[in-house]
């Protein structure tokens, strides 16, 4: 039997395949709301094709509990978030789950963890753990690293089709995980030791980083010299060996946005690409502030009634906010001491923000500009609604938008 520890947006789906795929799992979160919610046969995310797996899990007879289960087999999937003044891993969430996995495992258990983390804190943070437990590393108890590279939107597909790095003490142990990951993946599968697993998930997100801050830094040179940055970019890409990627407003999430300053924290001296990378990045929501005010100027707008911003979310057709570039928006328009100007999020249900709006069409009542933060399906599906509004177009979809 296999205990999913951290039933979030990554650890929920994966208990899920796991269970579908006839392992026997029990998910375990210390969120007592999020598994009465799951224990209800109701979803806390939504996700594409995740309602048709839970049901077929459910049917397979997966369980879900805010207690950890005595087994010999654990995946941990919580939260590393970075400690935003010295820019390091915060692995705490991961230590208590390790710890609260030492109380009730038997002999002999993997435990896997699935969470990202930097290089050398598997080292650094978890096996002092065990060291001052009962349980022998290697012998009664196999640490394993399997990080995950699923993406937000497209999680079931890539779950089944994207490869995976495991990374163990041993190859035998390595190998024994690469057997319970094979039950639902059908790609390749690298075991490789646990150091390189920690870094080279780091750096797959921070090389997307990287990328993603050229393309912000090339729209901010064509802006400063009126100059077209996608005519541009389309034109450079027609190069065989050219591959750039597409501005927007910032980057946001739980990976992308956060693993970067894993290194930055870590590495201070020799980090200056990555470091500079975040920091583009993260310039960007002020950019796209600076050149609405310059879009309000040049259309005689001065009432900040009049704009709204359409997407909280950190990328399209998902639900999650973490990090999301309108946050930090409005984060940054808190700093001059203005409130946030009026929102809309066809994902989200809750409020979250001030002057947030629940409807599409009272959010675009009285509204001038559009700013679009966001590229969800449903705001290409509405394009006739603001047909008669001023868009200011940050992720360069909507047909005569103004570009940022
Ligand atoms: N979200 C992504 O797209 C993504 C992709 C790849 C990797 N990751 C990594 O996966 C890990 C999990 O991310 P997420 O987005 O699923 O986080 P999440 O915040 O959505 O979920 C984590 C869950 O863990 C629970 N939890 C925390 N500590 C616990 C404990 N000690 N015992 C039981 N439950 C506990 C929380 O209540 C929460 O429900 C992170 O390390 C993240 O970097 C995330």
């Amino acid at each position: 039997m296999i205990n999913v520890i951290g039933l979030g947006y990554i650890g929920l789906p994966t208990a899920l395949m796991l269970s579908v795929s006839d392992n026997e799992v029990i998910g375990t979160d210390f969120n007592e709301k999020l598994v009465k919610t799951l224990q209800n046969g109701k979803l806390t995310f939504e996700e594409n094709g995740l309602d048709q797996l839970f049901s077929e899990a459910l049917k397979k007879g997966i369980e879900f509990s805010t207690e950890y289960v005595s087994t010999d087999k654990y995946i941990i999937t919580v939260p590393t978030p970075y400690d935003k003044d010295n820019k390091k891993i915060d692995p705490s969430y991961v230590i208590q789950a390790v710890n609260s996995v030492l109380e009730v495992c038997k002999e002999n258990t993997l435990l896997i963890i699935e969470s990202t983390v930097s290089p050398g804190t598997i080292d650094k943070y978890v096996r002092p753990e065990i060291e001052k437990s009962n349980f022998e590393l290697g012998k009664t108890i196999h640490l394993i690293h399997a990080p995950e590279r699923i993406l937000p939107g497209n999680m079931i597909h890539e779950l089944k089709f994207n490869s995976r790095t495991i990374g163990a003490d041993s190859i035998e142990q390595g190998n024994k995980v690469k057997e319970i990951y094979k039950t639902f993946c059908e790609s390749d599968i690298a075991v490789t030791d646990i150091k390189t697993a920690e870094m080279s998930k780091v750096i797959e997100n921070t090389y997307r980083d990287i990328n993603i801050a050229f393309a912000n830094e090339l729209a901010k040179i064509c802006r400063f010299d009126d100059m077209d940055v996608y005519e541009i970019i389309k034109v450079a890409n027609m190069h065989p060996r050219v591959n750039i990627l597409t501005p927007g407003p910032g980057v946001g999430g739980h990976c992308i946005s956060v693993d970067p300053w894993f290194l930055v924290g870590d590495y201070p001296e020799l980090t200056n690409i990555i470091s500079t990378a975040r920091h583009i990045n993260d310039s960007m929501p002020d950019f796209v502030l600076k050149r609405l005010s310059e879009i309000m100027i040049e259309n005689g707008i001065t009432d900040r009634n009049k704009v709204g911003i359409y997407g909280l979310t950190y990328k399209q057709d998902v639900d999650d906010t973490r990090e999301s570039p309108s946050l930090q928006l409005f984060d940054s328009m808190k700093k001059h001491l203005a409130s946030p100007l009026k929102s809309y999020d066809p994902m989200i249900k809750d409020k979250i923000v001030e002057n947030q709006i629940m409807s599409f069409d009272e959010f675009l009542e009285d509204l001038d500009i559009v700013v679009v933060m966001v590229s969800h399906s449903h705001i290409k599906e509405n394009l006739d609604k603001i047909s008669n509004k001023i868009i200011f177009d940050t992720q360069n979809i909507i047909p005569n938008g103004i570009k940022l």
